[in-house]
């Protein structure tokens, strides 16, 4: 589902959840999980809000996520807090009689819209002229099932932001180039840590239908899909100047999604699960600047009084499309399936989930 598709699905969230109280919703919730048991799974990514992260029962990266959804054969409704690309990815992994449902059906993911099926064709028609068969395709989890299907049909795998390094070592040992989806930071941070040149990276551009390269395309390794995540691109190389110069003891630390540079002057870069785990392992009194989402921000904030935790960017605001699953919402969607209804089940088509599980299968081998 694009970006259109999900800001024109009608949310017609019933009024009567505008009128209850937080203390009502709570309640109701832990009376359907308590009814349900194990049929019911709630898995949360860890940029869910708190007010929806308190009844999860497994908070996770998108690998993680991704594992759990594969390994549950227990539950008969998996209710997935986080956003599209995740629920779909759960619905692939899961049986046929298991339900995949998604809170809030706009909340989608911005960089997953940044690569259509039609544009990928398109352009794999060029490289396969350009290249011949010398390229394989991977594409980060936050894409589309059906790019992940390109995916599996042409011989590539997925990968997340935990295992991007080891995927892209092992997609080289297939072929001599790689197309990277949809994220183009993701992509030349992880090949740049790997030892490829700048210049041997080439920019592919959706809309203008070209390479972004000066010089002989035939030195290119890897190819970047020219998209990104607006919320880990608002920090910026200024945000770190200004911080190192007022307080040289920071520890800073961001998400991979981050560009180039800023990836660069940081101390570590890595993905969700990696933040925690450095911040929860760090000596207490250290100073930490975080360069990722602001509800992930606010929690280690909140869990680590003993360390100084703050966000990169003093001015950032929370991905407002994982933000769309809220308790209104989530209560929705319990009470519904409570009642024997479906509201927003993701239902990958079948054609494109075999081939999906192919490229989720190869990165889950080696994950
Ligand atoms: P993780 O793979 O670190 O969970 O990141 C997912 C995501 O959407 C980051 O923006
Ligand atoms: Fe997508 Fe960025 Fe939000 Fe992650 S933070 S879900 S990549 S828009």
């Amino acid at each position: 589902m694009g970006l259109l598709d999900v800001v024109n699905t009608p949310t017609t969230l019933p009024d009567k959840y505008k009128k209850m109280t937080i203390e009502e919703m709570e309640q109701r919730v832990r009376e359907i999980k308590e009814h349900f048991g194990e049929r019911l799974y709630l898995p949360c990514h860890h940029y869910q809000k708190d007010e929806v992260v308190q009844f999860a029962d497994a908070t996770g990266d998108s690998l993680k996520l991704a594992q759990l959804s594969a390994q549950n054969k227990k539950a008969d409704y998996i209710v997935f807090c986080g956003v599209h690309f995740m629920a779909e990815t759960a619905d692939i992994l899961t049986s046929p009689d298991q339900k995949v449902i998604l809170p809030d059906m706009r909340a989608g993911c911005t960089m997953a819209d940044m690569a259509d099926m039609d544009q990928t064709d398109r352009a794999w028609k060029v490289m396969q002229e350009t290249f011949g068969d010398t390229i394989l395709p991977l594409t980060y989890v936050n894409s589309t099932a059906a790019i992940k299907a390109f995916c599996g049909r042409n011989g590539g795998a997925t990968v997340t932001s935990s295992n991007a390094k080891e995927m892209l070592k092992w997609a080289f040992t297939e072929k001599e180039r790689i197309l990277f989806l949809p994220d183009q930071h993701l992509g030349r941070n992880t090949a740049y840590d790997l030892g490829i040149p700048l210049e041997q990276m080439a920019i592919w551009d959706p809309i203008k239908e070209k390479f972004e390269y000066d010089g002989d395309l035939q030195q290119v390794r890897i190819i970047l899909w020219k998209g990104h995540c607006s919320v880990h691109e608002k920090f910026t190389v200024e945000n770190i100047n200004e911080l190192r110069e007022n307080d040289p003891e920071v520890n800073i630390i961001v998400h991979p999604e981050c560009t180039f540079d800023v990836v660069q002057l940081s101390d570590l870069a890595g993905s969700t699960s990696f933040i925690i785990k450095t911040i929860e392992q760090a000596p207490a009194g250290s100073k930490w600047a975080v360069g990722t989402e602001m509800n992930l921000v606010n929690r280690l904030t909140d869990t680590h009084k003993d360390k100084e935790v703050f966000s990169l960017n003093p001015n950032m605001c929370p991905c407002l499309t994982m933000n769309r699953i809220d308790l209104p919402h989530l209560l929705w969607a319990l009470e519904t399936i409570e009642q024997g209804e479906t509201i927003n089940q993701i239902s990958v088509d079948q054609d494109i989930a075999i081939d999906a599980t192919k490229a989720l299968e190869r990165m889950l081998e080696r994950a």
